[in-house]
């Protein structure tokens, strides 16, 4: 996919199972199209805040913020999400008090199934939807740094399922316009980072499947953690002559290195056959720690693939 295909999108969620490098892809993706010149929110939907460790900032929270030049983030809490939903709904305010503030209720709201879900949805929904005075959006992007797949399955489910339920009335008219946004290739693309290994690979063939039958439009696999490609005959040499050097200790890392790639080449085959073009291949980066520096390595490289194919 073209980076300016991808870039002219109004949402882009990122998923893939945990600890592939979700956050990770995230913010490059926000670092790479705030360099372009767009003002970005990144979503983080996480009970704890991965991207303020990434970059070493303070937490962030329920109401947006600007964290790096160009790039807001807010966090969802499903909790405030279902407040705030409430809020907007009950707009006497001594009826707000008397529901929200009850506690039985909020027992209640916290129980029914799918709310916490739909408040999170239409808080995506709501903020792409925000608009300056003068009718254009507020930002020209946003980026989900959304939960693993499975959950973040149920999200980009439950706006149809709740359409589907009440048929009718104002929570149908309300969601309405999330679902519309979520099925729009015009506008939004569920992107997913896989690690190319057999876990990961399977499992991003069967959640693909399971977003194309939402009818939802898929956007890039990024393959992250890819090992660097040996020659085996420049391999064996070099093997030789540090051997012969008495490093028989670097040899050792370099072949554990060389298996790895050798494993790996297999997955990305069957992720390349099943998703290029959108595909996007990102290195490992061998590195004591990761921080800021690295994160815009890897929106370097990513720009550098998406520019050639
Ligand atoms: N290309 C890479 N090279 C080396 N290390 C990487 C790479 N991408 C991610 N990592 C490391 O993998 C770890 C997990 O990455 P990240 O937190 O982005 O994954 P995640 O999918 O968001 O995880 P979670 O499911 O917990 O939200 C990070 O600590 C990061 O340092
Ligand atoms: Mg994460």
């Amino acid at each position: 996919m073209q980076k300016s295909d991808f870039f002219s999108k109004r949402l882009l969620w990122v998923t893939g199972k945990g600890g592939v490098g979700k956050t990770t892809v995230a913010i490059s993706l926000a670092l790479l199209a705030a360099e372009s010149g767009k003002r970005v929110l990144l979503i983080e939907v996480s009970p704890t805040s991965r991207i303020s460790r990434f970059l070493g900032i303070p937490e962030i929270v329920y109401k947006e913020r600007e964290i790096l030049p160009d790039i807001f983030a807010l966090n969802i809490d499903p909790r405030y999400a279902v407040e705030e939903y409430m809020k907007l709904q009950l707009k006497f305010r001594f009826l707000y008090n008397r529901v929200l503030k009850n506690k039985l209720f909020r027992i209640f709201a916290t129980a029914l199934p799918g709310l916490d879900d739909l408040t999170t949805a239409g808080k995506i929904w709501y903020m792409e939807n925000l608009k300056r005075k003068d009718g254009s959006p507020l930002f020209d992007l946003v980026i989900v740094d959304a939960p693993a797949t499975g959950h973040c399955f149920n999200l980009l489910r439950v706006p149809r399922a709740t359409i589907e339920t009440v048929k009718f009335g104002p929570i149908k008219n309300q969601t309405q316009p999330i679902q519309d946004l979520f099925t729009d290739p015009e506008r939004t693309l569920v992107n997913i980072v896989a690690l190319p290994e057999e876990m990961p690979a399977s499992e991003t063939l069967e959640f693909a499947e399971k977003v194309r039958s939402l009818s939802i439009p898929l956007g890039v696999v990024f393959i992250n953690g890819v090992y660097p490609e040996v020659d085996e005959e420049r391999f064996m040499v070099l093997s030789q002559k540090l051997a012969n050097e008495g490093m028989e200790d670097v040899v050792e890392i370099l072949s554990s290195i060389e298996k790895k790639g050798t494993m790996q080449k297999k997955y990305v085959k069957i992720l390349e056959e099943n998703f290029a073009p959108n595909v996007v291949k990102i290195p490992f980066l061998f590195t004591p720690s990761f921080t800021r520096e690295e994160l815009i390595r890897i929106a370097t490289i990513i720009n550098v693939e998406m520019s050639v194919g």
